[in-house]
Order: structure tokens, then C-alpha cells, then sequence
């Protein structure tokens, strides 16, 4: 349920910058990612949960062929003709998320028309859970309903990572999108990033999903994860050379990994090993969910976030001191960063009883020792994108 006074601000936001009510309202959540990270574009298998966090977007057509977007929180109007190409906003950056759905909705030759559009988000911006796939699914959910597109859950998030990828210029996988699309309340989504089959993995109420930023402010993401997609794809082509049915490193095996590492060069092959392995952990990750082995799922965490610092390189100091500090809490199962990294946030899981030690431990010591503030955000598990009036 979405808070009505949230509703409220947006409707009389609406009225005041565009004139007259929306027809409708869509949300969309930001994620929190378990496990399996930089697994996605390597079509490997990923455990994210929707989180209690999401963009509202409201919209209303016109007839006049003209697109306004407004930002509620950020301000400003951005328009243009639906008929025109789509172009990048270069003054209202907040405004090339609905412009890039846009875009791919008509390269697909969607039956959009002209429409005002508002929106309004508390997922947190920059920190790594997704605020963007919000975006871009809470509008493709808002648009899907306003101009009855007939959409199915995995053409938005496609549509959502399309927009991500040709227009903002971040060539990401499918997980964040597809989890704002697909999430289910009290469970994560064990997600098969080749086939998008989806296994639901329920979170009991007893377990507290404990996300920690570290406010390092992130620079270069975009750049950074372009670049170890690259990578990814190098090691690829290398094992596709001799075995022409490796698709993705998906289809490499550990043991594939070691004995290529001559060839690969130091670099390439700890990436490589990064993925393999994580795939693993991911599987391996689910049957300990389902045995109620959270302490095995704990583990698995940790080693991720150990592979992510030392393989694929994508950590900080600061998430790997809040990694640190979580698991000297007594009570913590485990804990790792989630998302891109470069900066942003982890994830902790622990029983519900623990999270008020865990803020008490780490705040105060990750302050002393890093002089930034930690904002940490429990979350529960919630339903992928709808229309909510
Ligand atoms: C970002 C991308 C995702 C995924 C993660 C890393 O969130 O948008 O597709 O690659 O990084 O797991």
C-alpha cells in the first residue's frame, strides 16, 4: 500500500506544475540485490529483492502531441513533441530516464501520444539500489496503462534496461529492471538472467534485510562498469574460440577459468573468476534459503563481497569496513556490498532482535572511522510495479 499522503503531494505537485489531475498513477520499487552480483550481463543467475522503496508516476494525455515531464523532487519541466526524435536533456539530467523509455516505446512502434507526466521517488539516488530501473518501469508501467500498450512483465523491464542501455548510456544487465517489474511481497526472486525464469524465494519476517550506505560519493560508474562488462565479454570470446556454444561465461566452468589464466592475462581471468564462482555461491545461496540455513547464506555473502574486492574489483574501503563491521555483530549471518559498487551500499541479514545492536555497533564506529554518515534503511520485500490510482 502506498502512503496516500505520498498520492496526495504528487496529485496537487501535478496540478500545480502541469495544470488539471492525473488520469492515473504507477509505481515502481528500488531492489536490494542478495546475491549474485555482476552475474546479469553474463546471463548468470541473480537474487534481488523488491524493496519497501519505489518512484510514483503520475500521467494524463493530451491531444495536442506534446510530451511535459515534471520532477517533483528535482523540479523543472522538460517537453517535447511525441512526434520528434527524443533528445537528451542536457540542463534536467533527472528527465533522460522517461525520455529513454520513450525512445525505445517508439522504436518498438508503440501507440503512444502526447501526455503530461510527474514523478516522485524515496529510493535513495546514487547509493546503488536502483533508483533508475524505478524510474524507468514505474513510467513504462504508468505509460503500458494510459495508452493500453498490453505489455507482459519482462517486455517492461527489457523496455526499462533498453532505455538504461541506448539512451542514459550505462550498459547494464536485466536484474535491476526486471525485479522492479516482477517483485513479490515477502519473498526475493531467484532469477535466471538467460532464460528469465523466475523461482520465488520466500524472506520469513524474522529475518531483517538490513541495508547500510556508505555515502561515498560514486563517480565514473557508468565508465567503471562498462568496463568490466568489456572485460567479461574479452574472457567470453576467448573460451568461444574453442567451443563456439559458449555464449557468456555462464557456460565456462571454474576449472575452465584456472587453465585459461596464461592466456587471459592476470586481470581478465579474475574477472572471469569472479563470475563463475559467483553463479555458484548464487546457487548454492538458494538451497540454503529454502533449508532455513541462513547461516549458510551468511557465508555465501561474505564470499561474494570478498570475490567482488578481490576479483572483480568493484569495492571501496568504506563498504568493505561496513562488511567488516557487520560481521563482528554478534547475531549478523553475513553481509556484502550489493549493486554496481564503486561506493553505495551493503547488505546485512540478521534476525530482527539483532538490528538494533547492529545500528548501535556499526553507526557510530564506521562515523569514527570513516568521518561519513551512514544511512541504514531496513527493508522488506514488496511487490514489482503496478498502477496504484
Ligand atoms: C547494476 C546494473 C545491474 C547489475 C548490477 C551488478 O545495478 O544495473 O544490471 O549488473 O549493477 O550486479
Amino acid at each position: 500500500m502506498v502512503d496516500p499522503r505520498r498520492l496526495a503531494v504528487l496529485v496537487d505537485a501535478f496540478a500545480g506544475a502541469l495544470g488539471q489531475q492525473p488520469d492515473l498513477i504507477a509505481r515502481a520499487p528500488g531492489r536490494v540485490n542478495l546475491i549474485g552480483e555482476h552475474t546479469d550481463y553474463s546471463d548468470g543467475f541473480v537474487m534481488p529483492m523488491a524493496i519497501n522503496r519505489d518512484v510514483l508516476v503520475a500521467v494524463r494525455r493530451r491531444d495536442d502531441g506534446q510530451v511535459r515531464l515534471h520532477s517533483v523532487d528535482y523540479g523543472g519541466v522538460s517537453a517535447f513533441d511525441v512526434g520528434d526524435r527524443v533528445a537528451h536533456d542536457g540542463s534536467l539530467p533527472w528527465a533522460n530516464y522517461p525520455r529513454g523509455v520513450i525512445h525505445v516505446l517508439k522504436t518498438i512502434g508503440a501507440a503512444i501520444g502526447g501526455f503530461d507526466l510527474a514523478l516522485t521517488g524515496n529510493v535513495p539516488a546514487g547509493a546503488g539500489l536502483s533508483s533508475s530501473a524505478a524510474v524507468e518501469v514505474a513510467t513504462i508501467e504508468a505509460l503500458d496503462a494510459l495508452f493500453s500498450l498490453g505489455l507482459k512483465t519482462f517486455d517492461k523491464a527489457r523496455l526499462g534496461q533498453r532505455a538504461e542501455r541506448e539512451f542514459v548510456g550505462v550498459a547494464c544487465g536485466i536484474m535491476d529492471q526486471a525485479i522492479a517489474a516482477a517483485g513479490r511481497a515477502g519473498h526475493a526472486l531467484m532469477l535466471d538472467c538467460r532464460t528469465l525464469e523466475t523461482t520465488l524465494v520466500p524472506v520469513e519476517s524474522g529475518l531483517a534485510v538490513v541495508v547500510t550506505d556508505t555515502s561515498v560519493v560514486r563517480g565514473l560508474v557508468g565508465s567503471k562498469y562498462n568496463d568490466r562488462r568489456a572485460e567479461c565479454e574479452a574472457s567470453t570470446a576467448h573460451f568461444a574460440r574453442s567451443r563456439p556454444e559458449v555464449a557468456a561465461l555462464r557456460d565456462v566452468t571454474l576449472g575452465e577459468v584456472e587453465a585459461a589464466t596464461g592466456a587471459l592475462g592476470p586481470v581478465v581471468s579474475r574477472r572471469a573468476r569472479h563470475v563463475v564462482s559467483e553463479n555458484e555461491r548464487v546457487l548454492t545461496a538458494e538451497a540454503a534459503f529454502r533449508a532455513g540455513d541462513l547461516a549458510e547464506v551468511g557465508r555465501l555473502m561474505v564470499a561474494s563481497h570478498e570475490s567482488l574486492r578481490d576479483d572483480f574489483e568493484v569495492t571501496v574501503p568504506e563498504l568493505d569496513l561496513l562488511v567488516e563491521l557487520a560481521c563482528a555483530v554478534d547475531g549478523v549471518y553475513g553481509a556484502r556490498m550489493t549493486g554496481a559498487g564503486f561506493g553505495g551500499c551493503t547488505v546485512a541479514i540478521m534476525p530482527v532482535g539483532v538490528v538494533d545492536a547492529y545500528v548501535a555497533e556499526v553507526v557510530p564506529t564506521y562515523r569514527a572511522r570513516t568521518g561519513l554518515e551512514p544511512r541504514v534503511f531496513t527493508c522488506t520485500a514488496s511487490d514489482g510495479a503496478s498502477v496504484v490510482g
